[in-house]
């Protein structure tokens, strides 16, 4: 992989994709960026789904009427400055609501709509190491706003199913297609198999046969743990609430798989 997040003097943009809910996109989205300021790096997270759980879990100020993504997507000379929220010293949210699927459908018929969420994004580029973008389980204008907006691409998901894979195909064929048409896409970094069962064979067979498929593409899983539900609710990443469990070793393993190792002194 050749885009890392510290070779950029401005940030790094990492979709988090995939059109299946519950594949751990969100939790994906909160916990990298856990554990990229742990590194010290800047996070902007990006509330792309109009379910907005992010959101909801991690700030308790309603949205403004005028302070969803999706009205800055709509009318981009806004910029989306004003709309962001600090979460913590090294962390802000550009916070979600239903406003991006009125986005969406407001501009069904303009094919550049979808390439306004990079605009937006590069004119807060430079106050951020990393923007990660959390996205809505839909094939849909949030799969590809994130696929044109990003640098990289990270497609959690689950194994042992057929519809796990078929998903994962899909955002594949989408980023091929954009590929082809010349857009500049997000490079797909890693498959990240997440919330995984070491002790189900059916999901230990699963993982074998991605990793037979996509060979290093595929990154080290993400523990099931019942960890990740108490940092969520304590409003902490796992890497900060739980630091010496399995689930945070593998997502530091995939903030250091998108970012080359310190210099030696
Ligand atoms: N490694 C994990 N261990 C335990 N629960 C997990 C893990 N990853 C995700 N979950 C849970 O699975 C559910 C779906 O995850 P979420 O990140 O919301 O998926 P998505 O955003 O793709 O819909 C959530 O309740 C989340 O807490
Ligand atoms: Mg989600």
């Amino acid at each position: 992989m050749t885009v890392r997040v510290a070779d950029h003097p401005r940030a790094t943009t990492i979709a988090i994709l995939g059109r299946k809910g519950g594949s751990a996109k969100s939790t994906t989205a909160y916990n990298l960026a856990g554990a990229l300021i742990a590194d010290g790096r800047r996070c902007l997270l990006v509330d792309l789904d109009s379910q907005a759980s992010l959101t909801r879990a991690l700030s308790d100020a309603p949205v403004p009427p005028d302070g969803g993504i999706g009205t800055r997507i709509a009318e981009p000379a806004r910029g989306l400055r004003d709309s962001i929220r600090s979460l913590g010293p090294l962390l802000d949210l550009a916070p979600g609501d239903r406003s991006i699927e009125a986005a969406a459908n407001a501009l069904a018929q303009n094919p550049a709509g979808p390439l306004r969420l990079r605009l937006l994004l590069d004119e807060v580029a430079a106050d951020y190491d990393a923007v990660i973008l959390d996205t809505a389980p839909l094939l849909g204008f949030t799969q590809t706003a994130a696929l044109l907006a990003g640098d990289l691409a990270i497609v959690p998901t689950r194994t042992g199913a057929q519809q796990d894979i078929d998903a994962l195909v899909d955002i594949f064929a989408l980023q091929e297609e954009l590929a082809r048409f010349r857009f500049a896409t997000a490079a797909i970094a890693a498959i990240l198999p997440s919330n995984f069962h070491a002790d189900e064979a059916p999901q230990r067979d699963g993982l074998a046969a991605l990793r037979a498929s996509y060979g290093d593409l595929i990154a080290e899983p993400i523990p099931h743990s019942p960890l990740i539900e108490r940092a969520i609710n304590a409003r902490a990443p796992v890497v900060a609430n739980s630091p010496r469990s399995g689930v945070a070793a593998a997502f530091r393993a995939l903030a250091s798989r998108l970012q080359p190792a310190p210099a030696v002194p």
